[in-house]
């Protein structure tokens, strides 16, 4: 890292793209260097033409950034600026901006600074109506938002163009305070689960038929690997036993693959003992072929053809029955109903004895990208409104976090669980 980088003070990378807006980048500057945080600013070639570069070099007191190679010691700028900042905050954020960063598009220094940083980001948009409320603007937003980008106003009101409506930048106050708000959250997030051992099931199980077929279901993974993310992100170490999806691993979680139930199954009670939290997220098969075809079933000419299925190993009922006498780990479930969610995901909490239980609609929750649930424990029940599912993933850490209690030494029913 250039040595001009090396701070002890908290700092903020400052991106300004072209917009009317530009100039009040140089108060949000102000605002944080009087708050004793180092800001590195880094302007597109159009933010240039609304202000210079030198009002906010004078401001920041740093070199500012406003060409792909500038001052580049290494050739790395644009991966070394954002190393160890806090954030990087885009402000103003003008719709070219946004196009090219949903994309991931690195053909500028700023956005290619964005595409390879590791800390949070923040954009907070500036534009005329027309071209805030157009659905392409609106589009890349959203996947701004899904690819975790926050997104920070904008404002209504009267705008640089004359025009009245949504579009203007919120005020150099409020996107510090928004800033100073988030960064906070994470940080207390980020150790709700510290020193933890978190051990998950996702994805659905493929029993096998035949060598070329089985059952499985259309179980995504995304809820629980979105879980493992965020148990991840709450300081815990994580393990995640992942049935058969395309998902990437979360960063920082360990991952085993398996196929079948049994496989599944297999693999959670090798990992079990060293878990202290353990979140049945998979929509394991109940039943399997009782005895898969070594070879591939041919068509026959009879009209069908009978299956013989068994029961598959009850992973969460096996956990609870094992923990009967000694509760070692703090056991979360799932249930997807298709109807009567908190009755049926009452029952099965109690079925498997689950200090908690997290009930969603089957059609609302498999395959899609948010998902509205209940919490159902000793207290009741508890629906928590329809969220985006990394969103609602943190959000179920800090309900698991605030109802875990750690077992005492001698490991002996310290968790009241009924
Ligand atoms: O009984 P049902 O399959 O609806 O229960 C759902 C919950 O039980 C989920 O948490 C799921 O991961 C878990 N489960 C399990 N092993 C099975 C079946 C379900 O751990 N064989």
């Amino acid at each position: 890292m250039a040595d001009h980088m090396k701070t002890s003070q908290p700092r903020i990378v400052l991106g300004i793209t072209g917009s009317i807006a530009a100039y009040k980048a140089a108060e949000l500057t102000r605002l944080w260097v009087k708050a004793g945080i180092t800001v590195d600013v880094v302007m597109t070639e159009a933010a240039c033409r609304f202000i210079a570069p030198l009002t906010l070099q004078a401001l920041s007191g740093r070199p500012v950034w406003t060409a792909m190679w500038d001052g580049s010691q290494d050739g790395m700028q644009h991966i070394a600026l954002s190393r160890g900042a806090q954030a990087i905050v885009v402000a103003p954020a003008s719709a070219d901006f946004l196009a090219r960063t949903a994309q991931g598009r690195a053909d500028e220094a700023l956005s290619a600074l964005c595409l390879a940083r590791e800390c949070p980001m923040f954009v907070a948009p500036a534009m005329n109506v027309q071209m805030w409320t157009h659905p392409a603007t609106q589009r890349n937003v959203a996947r701004l938002r899904a690819d975790g980008v926050k997104v920070l106003g904008p404002d209504s009101g009267e705008l640089a163009c004359g025009e009245i409506g949504e579009g203007r930048m919120l005020s150099p106050e409020a996107i510090a305070a928004a800033v100073s708000a988030h960064l906070a959250d994470d940080a207390a997030f980020g150790t709700l689960l510290a020193g933890r051992r978190v051990l998950l099931t996702a994805g659905p199980t493929f029993e096998a038929i035949d060598p070329v077929r089985g059952l499985t279901n259309r179980s995504s993974g995304k809820m629980g690997f979105a879980l493992a993310q965020a148990a991840a992100q709450a300081g815990a170490e994580v393990t995640l036993i992942a049935g058969p999806v395309a998902l990437p691993t979360p960063s920082g979680v360990t991952r085993v693959d398996v196929i079948s139930a049994q496989d599944m199954a297999d693999a959670v009670f090798a990992h079990i003992d060293r878990a202290d939290i353990f979140i049945g997220v998979a929509a394991v098969a109940d039943y399997a072929p009782a005895a898969p075809a070594a070879q591939k079933i041919k068509k026959e000419t009879s009209d069908t053809l009978t299956l013989t299925l068994r029961p598959t190993v009850d992973i969460l009922a096996e956990l609870a029955k094992r923990d009967e006498r000694a509760p070692k780990v703090f056991r979360v479930g799932f249930a997807a109903e298709t109807q009567d969610i908190a009755a049926l995901g009452e029952a099965k909490r109690r079925r498997k004895h689950l200090p908690l239980l997290i009930a969603n609609r089957a059609q609302d929750a498999i395959n899609a990208d948010d998902n509205e649930v209940i919490l159902l424990d000793d207290d009741g029940a508890h629906p928590l409104p329809r969220m985006d599912k990394t969103l609602l993933a943190r959000r179920l850490v800090e309900e698991i976090a605030r109802r875990f209690v750690p077992l005492s030494p001698c490991g002996r029913g310290a968790r009241g669980e009924g």
